[in-house]
This record gives structure tokens, C-alpha cells and sequence, in this order.
């Protein structure tokens, strides 16, 4: 049973301005705008600068999330960033977040990867930290730049992916109704890969039934584990990665669609970005705040993974 009880401190967000629209996409590959629109529920994504990297989408996340609370760095002494696209291979993402943010004291940062599953990993690495009691504030980001992978010749994936960036900032919590829950896990599988040959490869319907089946079980465990029921919860954010698939769950398990938060319209799928993108876009409503809500997530690995959090 996971012990970790953990404040939610303030969240943030960074979007690169440029969009690639569905039009954009009819002029490179043999698509239209219909098809995107009613297998995925896309209609753009976004699209970072040439120069722009992983770390600074992830430093702007992260600065919207210190700014909004008025944060003072200095606490911050751990910073994970979950990401299939760092700027390098080492040093970290998180290495370079850091520096961008000016952390000079001592502070723990490293990257992870879980695919689009890397901030709900992320979150549960932070919780057992900060649960540990040797760290006292957490930075978790998910950053993707994945225009930088994305095949455009592929008309299977290039319609799906786009870049952004997500951060939360958490703190260890006296309080028990700040408890978390959590359920990560994997499955060995190749069905969604990123190579160095540098492209994303995936079996999309393969991807699909899986993703169906496994939200399912990542809700259900939240629910079973903190004995609460779906109507306890205020929300669910999950990873944008099909809005169909999302229907699915909704229906198979009689969960209502306006609980679930959606922006999959406006930035398709951004990987280990979307949850906490969509968890900073509803937490944008103070009236969301003081709420339950339950993240969950899957991809490459096949990872996956759910979090019940107190907002
Ligand atoms: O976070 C990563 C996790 N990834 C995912 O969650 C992806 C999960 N999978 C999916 O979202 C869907 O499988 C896709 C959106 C990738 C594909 O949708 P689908 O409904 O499963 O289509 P399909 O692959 O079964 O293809 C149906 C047809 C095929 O033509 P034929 O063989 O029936 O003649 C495809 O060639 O649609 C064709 N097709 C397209 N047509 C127009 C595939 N991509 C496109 C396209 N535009 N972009």
C-alpha cells in the first residue's frame, strides 16, 4: 500500500505557438482533414522553433508554474523531466532545466523514460522521494519536442503527434486526504518504438486495443485501492492519444465523457506533455482545485500507469 501523501502546489504549461494544421498535413501525405478529424479528433498540433529543445519547453513549463504561485526556487531540490525526445543524451533534460532555471544549490535532477506514461512514472518517483523525507519539493515536467521524430512521409503517425510541455510543482503533505495512489507498470512489446533510425514506428490498431483495455484496468485499480467510486471523482485526466479510444473507456465503463478533460482537438498528442498539460489547463479553474482526480496514461513499451491525486 503506498503511503505517500503529497500537496499539490501549483501547475504550468508551454505551448509553441507555431500549429500544424490538418490542412498543413493534406499537402504532405495522402490524408484529408474528415479523416483525421473523425479517427482521431485532431485538428492541429503544435510545433516548436528549430532552435527550440526539450529543456525549453519544459524551463517555460516549469517557470509557468513557479510564476502562477509565486514559488520561491530555492525550495525546489528535485527535478525529474519525463521526455522520449531530451535534447541529448547526457547530460539530462532535467540537468539542463535546471541550469536554465539558475539552481545552484544542491538539487537532484534526472530524466526518465516511460514513453507517454513518463509523468505518471514521474509523479510516483517524486512521491516516494518526497515520502522518504530527504527532499522537500518536486519539479515533475513531461516535455516532448516529437515534430523532431515524426516521420512526415508516415501518413499512420505524422497526423498524431505534437510538441509541448507540462510541469507540476509537489511538496510532502501532513494532511490524509492528501494520500496518493498509484499503479505503474509494463508489459514488454515493440508495437510502439522510436529507434535510432530516429522515427516513431507504431502498429496504431494493435496500440489501440491495448490502450482500451489498459485505461480500464488503470481506473479500476484506482478505485479499488482508495475505495472510492466514480463518482467520487471530479475527473479524469487521460493521455491524449485518440479521442476514440478515450470514448471507448467512457463507454465500456459507464463514465460519463464530461468527465473526462480533452484537448486532444488543439494539440494532439504530445507524449509524456499530455497529462500534465491537461492537468494544468483544468486546474487553470479554481473552482477545480480541492478536488479528486485520477491521471492515466500508456505507450511505448508498452508502459502504463494511473494516479489518484488530490488536487
Ligand atoms: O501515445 C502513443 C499511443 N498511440 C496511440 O494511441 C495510437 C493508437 N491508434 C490509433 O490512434 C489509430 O489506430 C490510428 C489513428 C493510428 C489509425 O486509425 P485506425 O482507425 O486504427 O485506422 P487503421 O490503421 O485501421 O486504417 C484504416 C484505413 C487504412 O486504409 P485501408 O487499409 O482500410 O484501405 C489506412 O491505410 O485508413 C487508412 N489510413 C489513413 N487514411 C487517411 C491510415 N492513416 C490514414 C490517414 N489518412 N492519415
Amino acid at each position: 500500500m503506498n503511503q505517500a501523501q503529497i500537496k499539490v502546489i501549483s501547475s504550468g504549461k508551454y505551448i509553441p505557438k507555431e500549429t500544424i494544421t490538418n490542412q498543413d498535413l493534406e499537402k504532405m501525405v495522402d490524408t484529408n482533414h474528415d479523416w483525421i478529424v473523425s479517427r482521431t479528433g485532431i485538428v492541429k498540433r503544435h510545433k516548436a522553433a528549430e532552435q527550440e529543445e526539450s529543456s525549453d519547453l519544459a524551463y517555460h513549463a516549469a517557470m509557468d508554474a513557479i510564476k502562477k504561485a509565486n514559488y520561491d526556487i530555492n525550495q525546489i531540490d528535485l527535478i525529474i523531466v519525463a521526455s522520449i525526445t531530451g535534447d541529448q543524451m547526457t547530460p539530462a533534460t532535467a540537468n539542463f532545466v535546471q541550469t536554465k532555471l539558475g539552481i545552484t544549490h544542491e538539487c537532484m535532477s534526472f530524466d526518465i523514460n516511460a514513453a507517454c506514461t513518463g509523468f505518471v512514472y514521474g509523479l510516483e518517483i517524486a512521491a516516494s522521494m518526497l515520502a522518504s523525507g530527504r527532499f522537500r519539493s518536486a519539479l515533475i515536467i513531461g516535455s516532448e519536442k516529437l515534430t523532431k521524430v515524426v516521420d512526415y512521409t508516415d501518413r499512420n503517425t505524422c497526423i498524431l503527434f505534437g510538441d509541448g510541455a507540462g510541469a507540476l510543482i509537489v511538496e510532502p503533505s501532513e494532511k490524509k486526504e492528501d494520500q496518493v495512489y498509484f499503479y505503474n507498470a509494463a508489459k514488454p512489446d515493440e508495437l510502439l518504438s522510436l529507434t535510432v533510425e530516429r522515427y516513431i514506428k507504431m502498429d496504431g490498431r494493435k496500440v489501440f486495443l491495448f490502450a482500451v483495455d489498459i485505461m480500464q484496468k488503470g481506473i479500476e485499480k484506482m478505485l479499488n485501492e482508495s475505495n472510492l467510486t466514480i463518482d467520487d471523482i471530479d475527473a479524469i485526466i487521460p493521455h491524449q492519444a485518440n479521442i476514440r479510444i478515450i470514448q471507448a473507456v467512457s463507454k465500456a465503463m459507464n463514465i460519463p465523457m464530461e468527465k473526462f478533460v480533452l484537448n486532444i482537438e488543439e494539440y494532439g498528442n504530445t507524449s509524456a506533455a499530455s497529462i500534465p498539460i491537461s492537468l494544468d489547463e483544468y486546474m487553470l479553474d479554481q473552482k477545480n482545485r480541492n478536488q479528486k482526480v485520477i491521471l492515466v496514461g500508456f505507450g511505448g513499451g508498452f508502459t502504463y500507469g494511473s494516479a489518484l491525486i488530490n488536487l
